[in-house]
């Protein structure tokens, strides 16, 4: 390179910022930003589409606009770029819009990268009032689709043009500057379970729960103090508990005002479960229960037993999950040898004694983003749907490694387990396929529990484009149908599926 030419590229990059993603794993291969908008209508679909499968799988992903002008940026930190699969009569139609966020707009005005590192202000090229990216799930809840992110309130967006309506405070309701991104729907009661960490602003120890019914009306507001200030990324809710499982990813504001990152792995804190009754409770009820350090991931279910303990199922780890957030000393695991367990703590939220009994291990498999038949979400369930890996099943790896990119963990099937018979089987969607975070769509409403299709996003390594698999759950061995997209999709976080008709449209 010329030093006249290199000279240009470097004043062009200080004005306008780089047009080029960086050569790191996160921004290579299948994990190259897509920053698509637009729509196709009637995706091809090899198979066959069930008729009874009417609603939309709505689904975001971290997708940068811009480059970024923050070295090695994390995946996370992207633009939530939301995707929407309306299946009506057997048809599919594809629709994908980014959330207009302040940092969007902002950001496409100035043509540039404007929002410095994840959950940093100080590192910002602007002051933003609000820093959400909305870029971790999409939940339908009374009339509009909120896109979500851990540090700020939601986004709410048309669920049918997905036009971003604008930042959701539901009347000036919301008590918390934060909301999380797993927000809960009692199937019984309707209503939207939820909760904001470090509720009054970056650093701060400060829990705030509440829930809000069908109608939008906010119930219950419980602030309470956590005993570290650290990630609590998913929770559970029960009939009558609400349980906070935190991350051992600290927060030091300190560290922010001097440039650091917002998290930073300490493996010298137990992993704290905080039990807080779900109705009429103070602050001071929340019990920290203590387990050995490990991380927690997404939560799979909690439900009561008869005699009043609480039975909480989620996949664990010995391991720091986000290895880009290492502790004090720079130390983090090798993302290769980092795995997790399906876990069964069970909580006796009368007990004085803190300390939990170990564990049950449910499946010694590494795997996550366990969903399960929603209508039995907070009551006893069966069945579980995750992804996870099994090195055994034939993936090609020598074919997918070069154009896999990285930054997020790779599994390559679908797997359904019955926790009550310990049934277990697997679905695996080809040789040079990995698979995104699965949705559970019952038959019917009447359908029996896990009785229904699994629906989730495929990486397809040899064409470099995406798919959509839909697997009956009476037959696991095989996918139903399988729609191709003619784009590629990088990895997203969270989705839903919403039915047509809680959606309150009319079939066309
Ligand atoms: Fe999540």
């Amino acid at each position: 390179m010329s030093g006249h030419f290199r000279a240009l590229q470097e004043q062009g990059s200080q004005q306008q910022g780089s047009q080029c993603f960086p050569n790191y794993p996160q921004f290579s291969g299948f994990m190259k930003p897509c920053r698509f908008e637009g729509e196709v209508q009637n995706l091809e679909v090899q198979g066959s589409i069930p008729p009874e499968i009417d609603g939309t799988f709505y689904r975001v992903m971290p997708d940068p606009q811009f480059v970024p002008f923050i070295e090695n940026d994390p995946w996370f930190n992207g633009d939530g770029n939301v995707s929407a699969f309306r299946i009506q009569c057997g048809k599919i139609n594809f629709k994908q819009k980014y959330v207009r966020t302040e940092k969007f707009l902002r950001e496409r005005k100035a043509q540039r990268a404007l929002l410095g590192k994840y959950r940093n202000k100080y590192t910002d090229a602007v002051e933003f009032k609000v820093r959400s990216t909305a870029n971790t799930n999409v939940v339908y809840f009374n009339g509009v689709l909120l896109a979500c992110k851990e540090d700020s309130p939601p986004y709410a967006m048309d669920p049918v043009t997905l036009e971003t309506i604008g930042l959701w405070d539901f009347n000036g309701q919301l008590p918390s500057l934060t909301f999380t991104a797993h927000p809960k729907v009692d199937p019984v009661t309707k209503e939207l379970i939820c909760f904001g960490y470090e509720a009054k602003g970056d650093g701060t120890p400060d829990i705030c729960y509440y829930s809000i019914a069908p109608d939008g009306t906010f119930k219950e507001t419980v602030w309470l103090v956590s005993p570290v200030v650290a990630m609590i990324h998913d929770f559970a809710v029960t009939e009558n508990w609400v349980i906070f499982p935190i991350i051992p990813q600290t927060c030091d504001s300190e560290r922010l005002k001097q440039g650091g990152e917002h998290w930073q792995w300490n493996p010298k804190i137990p992993f704290y479960i905080g039990v807080l009754p779900r109705r009429g409770a103070k602050g001071s009820d929340v019990k920290w229960f203590r387990a050995p350090n490990s991380f927690p991931g997404h939560t799979s279910n909690a439900y009561e037993t008869a005699d009043g303990k609480l039975i909480f199922d989620l996949p664990l780890s010995d391991k720091n999950v986000f290895f880009w957030w290492p502790d004090a000393e720079g130390g983090a695991p090798n993302p290769e040898q980092i795995t997790a367990n399906l876990t069964r703590f069970t909580i006796d939220p009368q007990s004085t004694d803190l300390d939990l009994p170990t564990p049950e291990v449910l499946l010694r498999e590494d795997s996550e983003f366990y969903r399960i038949d929603d209508r039995f979400s907070m009551s006893k369930h069966a069945h579980c749907f995750f992804d996870v890996m099994d090195s055994r099943l034939g993936t090609d790896f020598a074919a997918i490694a070069p154009v896999m990119g990285g930054g997020h963990a790779p599994y390559n099937a679908l797997g359904h387990l019955n926790v009550e018979t310990g049934r277990y089987e697997k679905y695996f969607p080809g040789t040079k396929h990995f698979v995104q975070e699965p949705v559970f769509i019952p038959r019917s409403d009447s359908a029996e529990e896990g009785d229904g299709w699994l629906m989730a996003l495929v990486n397809n390594y040899g064409l470099m484009s995406s798919e959509l698999h839909i697997v009956d759950t009476r037959d696991f061995s095989k996918a139903q149908a399988i729609v191709y997209l003619p784009i590629r999709l990088r990895a997203g976080l969270h989705g839903n599926w919403v039915d047509t008709r809680d959606l309150g449209l009319s079939s066309d």
